[in-house]
């Protein structure tokens, strides 16, 4: 019990001395007396007094010196001097489009050093620090100034679908304006909010269930930040559903259209191919018929050209090498490779197929380096 007394009354003689310290420093030396928020929020384009009253002590004898800096966020950067005053003398510093917007707000030298800043800027957004200083004494005072974008006019938008029965969504959005930015939907006309709508501030979403013709209307939306606001609006409408019976019919009639559709280009393309199979066909006696100039020595080319040509064309070749197959001497080897893989094999002989039987040396050689 005695400890704890003890411990008490040392507690106090502790604060009265912290007490008495403050009071003297406060009448001996300069004091910043300016009050008011740490931060300030202002909109672009306004203009903004950062405070910086200061009241001086008898004992403060040197010359007064005040100077205005932009303290900067990261602590390796040194601290901007942007305005001063010293000597009886004002001095910018810096960005001259800062300084420019920049001027005490009355003789500095009167207990008043706060400064205007005009024409903000979003860009001004920053710590600003007022030193005044009369040797020996000297004091300082940081205000925040957060300089905001007012939000644009937003655009008012119903998503999905505007039918009784089913969910509308109506969505509010504003492209530019510094954040947080906060909407708020209201039903101008037609009555109050219906009771199965929800909206979110931070998405600017309003969601109406069950939409019905009672819910059907104008509504407002608006858009706000710390430094402005703006609105849209929107009327809502609640259309009959379209007829189920229609869209099952029209679905169905489509359905058939497109199958009838098909089956004629089915139609077509093995009509089309008869044609043509018969046709190539003919055109391929005819050229069976004249390889003779083909198998002079030499030309290996235009044979080799005949052979792509034929490549696309599997059954009118595969006659022909059946045709030649009985003068080749490698033809037991490729039937072998055939019966092994019928499909992958037709293009080889394909290949062998066109090239006529009196160069058979020179063909077998060809067929073997392939
Ligand atoms: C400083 O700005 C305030 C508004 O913030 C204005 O009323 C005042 O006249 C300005 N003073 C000077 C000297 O520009
Ligand atoms: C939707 O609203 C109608 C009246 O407009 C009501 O009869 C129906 O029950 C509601 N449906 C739902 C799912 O709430």
């Amino acid at each position: 019990m005695v400890t704890m007394g003890k411990r008490l009354t040392c507690l106090r003689l502790q604060l009265a001395a912290i007490f008495v310290v403050t009071v003297l420093r406060g009448t001996d030396a300069i004091t910043i007396t300016s009050t008011g928020p740490q931060t300030i929020q202002k909109a672009q384009g306004d203009t903004v007094t950062l405070g910086c009253t200061y009241s001086t002590a008898s004992t403060d004898t040197g010359s007064l010196d005040i100077e205005w800096l932009n303290v900067r966020p990261d602590m390796t950067q040194k601290d901007q001097l942007i305005l001063s005053y010293t000597g009886g003398q004002m001095l910018h510093y810096g960005d001259p489009s800062l300084s420019a917007r920049l001027s005490f707000t009355q003789d500095p030298t009167q207990g008043d050093a706060s400064i205007n800043l005009t024409g903000l800027k979003t860009t001004d957004t920053a710590t600003y620090q007022c030193k005044v200083k009369k040797s020996p004494g000297v004091d300082m005072r940081k205000v925040t100034l957060v300089v905001m974008g007012p939000p644009s006019v937003p655009k008012c938008w119903v998503k999905g679908s505007e039918y009784k029965g089913s969910d509308a969504v109506l969505q509010c959005r504003s492209s530019t304006g510094s954040i947080p930015l906060t909407y708020v939907w209201t039903r101008e006309t037609g009555g109050s909010m219906p009771p199965t709508a929800t909206q979110n501030g931070q998405s600017g979403e309003l969601l109406i269930r069950n939409n019905s013709q009672s819910y059907s209307g104008n509504y407002l939306c608006v858009v706000s930040n710390p430094v402005g606001q703006a609105q849209c609006q929107y009327t809502l409408n609640a259309y009959d559903p379209p007829n189920k019976a229609g869209i099952i019919a029209g679905a169905v009639i489509g359905a058939l259209l497109l199958l009838l559709l098909l089956l004629f280009l089915i139609w077509l393309l093995i009509c089309c191919c008869h044609k043509r199979r018969y046709e190539k066909e003919v055109a391929h006696e005819i050229r069976e018929d004249a390889p003779a100039p083909d198998s002079r020595p030499g030309s290996r080319n235009s044979s080799f050209r005949s052979v792509l040509g034929y490549r696309s064309h599997a059954g009118v070749v595969y006659s022909s090498v059946r045709n030649a197959r009985p003068n080749r001497t490698q033809s037991s080897n490729s039937s072998m490779k055939n019966g092994r893989n019928n499909s992958m094999q037709k293009p080889s002989e394909q290949k062998v197929a066109p090239v006529p039987p009196p160069v058979l040396k020179y063909d077998s050689a060809y067929g073997y380096a392939v």
